[in-house]
């Protein structure tokens, strides 16, 4: 008979074992924590169950859970108590994410901090940057000041990386230098550079409380139909000295992550979204798909080229890893 036989390879587990290209281990993942600066909330999102909203004050609980359970680094999403069209929350020294950066290092200093810089969390229009008042759209070269000021308070607070998301044009380089000249040339930045205006990010806007009032994102974010584009965005970030490069969405741009992965020599974030979350953590609940999906999707995202991975299933995961499950 002339054909190959496959299966020889397949027929024993250690002989799968053996040659499993992929694998996922609890330093790939990153698992974002929405903090409240409001005291004594402990919330689950309607539309994202397992997840909560956690006020500074009672982060410690949650931050003991985290390191229990081996998850390594995570990153700070806040919900300030007040709002205004400048966003000064993002930026204000003793800001939600800056003070739950400082707890955390003082109680777990082993756990990686991630800070995101956007400013769409404490502008009460819930844009990321400054709104133009003629054109009503956001404006890219007055908002930039305000990004860099908030990278390098983050940084102050103790921050590992600076993981910045607003999608204006040349925030790398304006924070790169921003961090630089305040004794931060230390610090990394991790590009959100490569960020599609989705429909996927539905029940974070909840979680965080970040709908644009008004508009969309359309004219920051990129189109979900364009593969160059993202091509486009990664030289402009490696050129300005991103250190790391966030694909967000993942699972419906693994072709995007691919690329990424061939087309640069940096480490490759994919961001495993909120909605993504929701739709496998609803059929799971009810009861359509078995809880493994969560991994073969995590699977699916390194073998796409992604080196981390920011997820929601992160305590699910090392769970599921601390029975036996690859
Ligand atoms: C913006 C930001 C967003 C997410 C992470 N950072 C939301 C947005 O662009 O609307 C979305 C993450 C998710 O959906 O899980 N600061």
């Amino acid at each position: 008979m002339n054909f190959d036989r496959h299966r020889r390879m397949r027929r024993t587990a250690f002989m799968r074992d053996m040659v499993r290209e992929t694998r996922v281990t609890k330093e790939d993942f990153i698992y974002p924590i929405f903090v409240v600066e409001a005291d004594d909330v402990r919330k689950e999102v309607p539309s994202m169950k397992g997840v909560f909203q956690v006020s500074l004050n009672l982060l410690e609980e949650e931050l003991e859970e985290v390191s229990r359970l081996g998850i390594k680094s995570v990153i700070f999403f806040g919900i300030p108590n007040e709002k205004d069209p400048e966003g000064t929350g993002a930026y204000h020294d003793h800001g939600v994410v800056q003070e739950a950066c400082r707890i955390s290092k003082r109680l777990h200093p082993d756990i990686l901090v991630i800070l995101d810089t956007c400013l769409c969390e404490y502008t009460d229009h819930g844009h990321c940057g400054l709104i133009d008042s003629e054109t009503k759209d956001v404006d890219n070269d007055s908002t930039l000041p305000l990004l860099v000021q908030t990278a390098v308070s983050q940084a102050g607070a103790g921050a590992d990386i600076i993981a910045p998301s607003n999608m204006m044009d040349g925030f790398v380089s304006e924070i790169r230098k921003g961090l630089d000249d305040n004794g931060f040339s230390h610090i990394p930045i991790m590009s959100y550079g490569i960020k599609y205006a989705s429909k996927f990010y539905g029940p974070f806007r909840d979680a965080a409380d970040s709908t644009p009032s008004f508009g969309d994102r359309r004219t920051y974010q990129m189109d979900p139909a364009n593969r160059l584009e993202a091509q486009r965005e990664l030289e402009s970030d490696l050129e300005e000295g991103c250190d790391m490069m966030i694909v967000k969405p993942a699972l419906s741009y693994l072709d995007i992550i691919r690329d990424v992965r061939n087309n640069s020599n940096v480490p490759v974030v994919a961001y495993n979204v909120s909605g993504e979350y929701s739709m496998t953590r609803t059929a799971i609940d009810m009861g359509l798909l078995d809880e493994e999906v969560i991994m073969e999707q995590m699977v699916s995202m390194k073998r796409a080229g992604a080196d981390m991975i920011i997820t929601y299933f992160a305590k699910d995961l090392c769970r599921m890893i601390d029975e036996g499950m690859e």
